[in-house]
């Protein structure tokens, strides 16, 4: 059967109450991704001819995610269940002959999984194929209870499940694939008997079962695939599955990282061979790193262009900048967003960088303010360097040439330019252009005043008043020691 008759259904109308949370389930996080974005994204290499997603809670905001990843929303309201979201799913589902439907808070669930229920579907000529996972702890679930080896009588939901029934470690997934033609018959039979008054889907299995038809359940290849998500503690537990899988996928591309579970690597993050990520690092957002690059502990990358070689030393924090080849930053470097350090710049320890760009072999080492500078190649920016760069209204550009050398705590208050070759004497306020292979000096000239000090300190001892005795110390004289 081609993808053409398969359509793709993602529950997502619920609440979430159980995360007590303001926000919808299906927009939590889990894995650097909204959970119904993951699901999605595990949907997409499917090509199924319809994408619906039955919204409800909060069903704009919903709709604002997945309406850009080419979904239908359908709207559910109010929220009568899961199998009262399937009928509302149905009217968007064209001609589509079999359904892969999937709770939108169950997301770590792959794409080759998705595949093998569908073939496991067709090949078994089902009516209901359902994903199923064998738990250590199921409860929370539903519990697929078996009619033979390989078909199933019904699920049944924790709440119903009867003394015998509380062995079954076999949980639903809520994932299924559904002949539709003989699942709309089976739904409308389906009641609400249930505490919450709801209709749901997994009543639709043993009705689909008593009928006489085929009910298979598929058994996940990774247990965890079927996790879902409906408290927070739920939601740590698929986002530490997620970045695992992420850190595993770089250290199978070459990347070494020391005390993996410590490490948070968002998904789109790329990182080059030979690479070494040292503990609590977190690599977030479109961070992309070269090869041979060691990211030392503590440093949060997000957004950040890596070269190769780069070193990024302790407890650096970079947003959206580039680094280019042996660059070397920190420790303790702050790079706000939209830098360039061209290869082999140094930036050290307590320097702030905003909007700048640094030349090639270019260093500031110590304590500085850079916000909208460009600086040429091989020049070096003494400690506590400031561009004074916004004078309270708008932001000015400072720009300093090549070779330039400026001396110690210089205020540089932008607009201003320094030429090639140029030198700033320490501690100068600079306002104006310094021409190339110039001296800028801008401070109060030093006088030295010969003996003032001794003659102060001779002045104040003659007005103090002489000090009174005090009691003699009690402490003991030292006895001499011996030889
Ligand atoms: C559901 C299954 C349970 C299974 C578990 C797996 C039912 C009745 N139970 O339970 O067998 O083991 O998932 O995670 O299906 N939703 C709607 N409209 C509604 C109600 C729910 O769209 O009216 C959506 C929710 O947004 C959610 C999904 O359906 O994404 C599942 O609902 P949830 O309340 O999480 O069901 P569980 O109690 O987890
Ligand atoms: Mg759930």
């Amino acid at each position: 059967m081609s993808n053409n008759d398969l359509a793709i259904v993602i529950l997502a109308a619920g609440k979430g109450t159980r995360l007590k949370s303001s926000l919808a389930k299906v927009l939590h996080r889990a894995g650097g991704r909204t959970l119904v974005e993951q699901l999605m994204r595990a949907c997409e290499p499917l090509k199924a001819r319809e994408k619906v997603v039955v919204v409800g809670h909060q069903a704009e905001r919903v709709a604002a995610v997945v309406q850009p990843l080419t979904a239908l929303t359908v709207l559910q309201q109010p929220q009568n269940g899961t199998g009262h979201a399937m009928q509302v799913a149905k009217r968007a589902l064209g001609r589509a002959k079999i359904a892969v439907v999937l709770p939108g808070d169950a997301p770590l669930v792959r794409t080759e999984t998705l595949k093998a229920l569908i073939a496991a579907h067709h090949h078994g000529n089902a009516a209901a194929t359902i994903l199923s996972a064998v738990l250590a702890d199921p409860s929370g679930y539903g519990r697929v209870v078996r009619k033979s080896e390989t078909t199933v009588a019904a699920i049944v939901e924790e709440s119903q499940l009867t003394a015998d029934q509380r062995d079954i470690n076999e949980v639903n997934s809520a994932i299924y694939c559904f002949t539709l033609e003989k699942l709309w018959p089976a739904l409308a039979q389906v009641k609400p008997n249930n505490k919450h008054r709801e209709l749901y889907l997994t009543d639709a299995i043993a009705a689909l079962s008593a009928k006489g038809e085929t009910v298979l359940a598929q058994v996940a290849p990774d247990s965890r695939e079927v996790l879902g998500c409906n408290t927070r503690a739920d939601l740590a537990e698929v986002d530490r599955v997620f970045r695992e899988w992420k850190r595993n996928a770089l250290m199978d591309a070459g990347v070494t990282i020391q005390l993996p579970e410590t490490v948070l690597i968002d998904p789109d993050v790329v990182a080059g061979e030979d690479t070494v990520i040292e503990p609590g690092v977190q690599l977030l957002g479109k961070t992309k790193i070269g090869a041979r690059c060691t990211i030392r502990t503590g440093s949060v990358l997000s957004d950040a262009i890596l070269g190769d070689e780069v070193t990024v030393e302790p407890h650096c924090v970079v947003e959206h900048s580039r680094l280019d080849d042996r660059v070397v930053i920190g420790p303790f470097a702050r790079l706000r967003p939209d830098n360039h350090l061209k290869a082999g710049a140094r930036i050290g320890n307590f320097v702030e960088l905003k909007k700048s760009t640094i030349g090639e072999g270019t260093k500031a080492m110590h304590l500085s303010y850079l916000g909208d500078a460009k600086i040429g190649t091989k020049s070096n920016i003494g400690a506590g360097t400031i561009t004074c760069n916004y004078d309270g209204f708008r932001k000015h550009p400072t720009s300093i040439g090549n070779k330039v050398f400026i001396g110690s705590d210089a205020t540089l208050v932008a607009p201003v330019r320094v030429g090639d070759g140029a030198y700033i004497a320490a501690g100068s306020t600079i306002t104006e252009t310094v021409p190339a292979d110039g001296l800028g000096i801008a401070r109060g000239r030093q006088v030295n005043k010969p003996g003032w000090a001794a003659k102060k300190r001779r002045e104040l001892a003659a007005t103090e008043k002489p000090k009174k005795t005090t009691k003699k110390s009690k402490r003991p004289k030292a006895t001499k020691r011996r030889k």
